[in-house]
């Protein structure tokens, strides 16, 4: 059996909510993969290589842990890594609908991937990447947000 799972997103910039999920992940999977998206349609504060190296040096203390740029479907990228679980965090009702919609979609693109929902711990549930970054733009206190090596460069960025 394939032990592995797959854990997607911007992370423009990696939050505690996401690292939660990632945590919980790698404590039920052996490997995980975690896909950075290349261009993902969004205004970015972070680079592709920023982004990327912000979930590697958060991710330090697990194990099992790769971090990989990725571009186009998530289903072939998952393929491609050969990881059949897709894991998503399911922070409040208002994140089903999108969840639904995208699961449903991956299910009928590449029936043999399954998504598994994991829910965050009920701290991060409001946390979000933009209101972190509004947070830090606007010089609030981002250590209940994000990990360490995500407030240092919030900090550089926005002194
Ligand atoms: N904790 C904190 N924040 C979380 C979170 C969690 N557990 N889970 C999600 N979020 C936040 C994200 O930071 C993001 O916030 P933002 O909009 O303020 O930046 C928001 O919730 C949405 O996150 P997410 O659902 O992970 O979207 P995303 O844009 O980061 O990533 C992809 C979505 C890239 C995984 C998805 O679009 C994708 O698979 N794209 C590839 C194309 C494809 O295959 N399409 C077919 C599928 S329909």
């Amino acid at each position: 059996m394939n032990r592995a799972a797959m854990c997607a997103g911007t992370f423009d910039p990696i939050t505690m909510g996401h690292l939660d999920v990632i945590e919980r992940a790698s404590r039920i999977f052996p490997r995980v993969v975690i896909a950075v998206a290349t261009n993902p349609g969004k205004n970015l504060l972070f680079s592709l290589e920023e982004r990327i190296e912000l979930v590697r040096e958060s991710t330090t203390h697990l194990n099992g842990i790769e971090v990989d740029a990725f571009d186009g479907l998530l289903v072939d990228f998952a393929e491609s890594k050969e990881v059949r679980v897709i894991v998503r965090g399911m922070r409040a009702f208002s994140d089903f609908e999108y969840e639904f919609q995208m699961a449903l979609t991956n299910r009928k693109l590449k029936p043999q991937i399954e998504t598994l929902f994991l829910m965050p711990k009920q701290d991060y549930s409001y946390v979000s990447s933009s209101n972190v970054r509004e947070v830090a733009r606007l010089g609030g206190d981002t250590s209940l947000f994000v990990p360490p090596p995500v407030q240092e460069a919030l900090r550089k960025r926005f002194g």
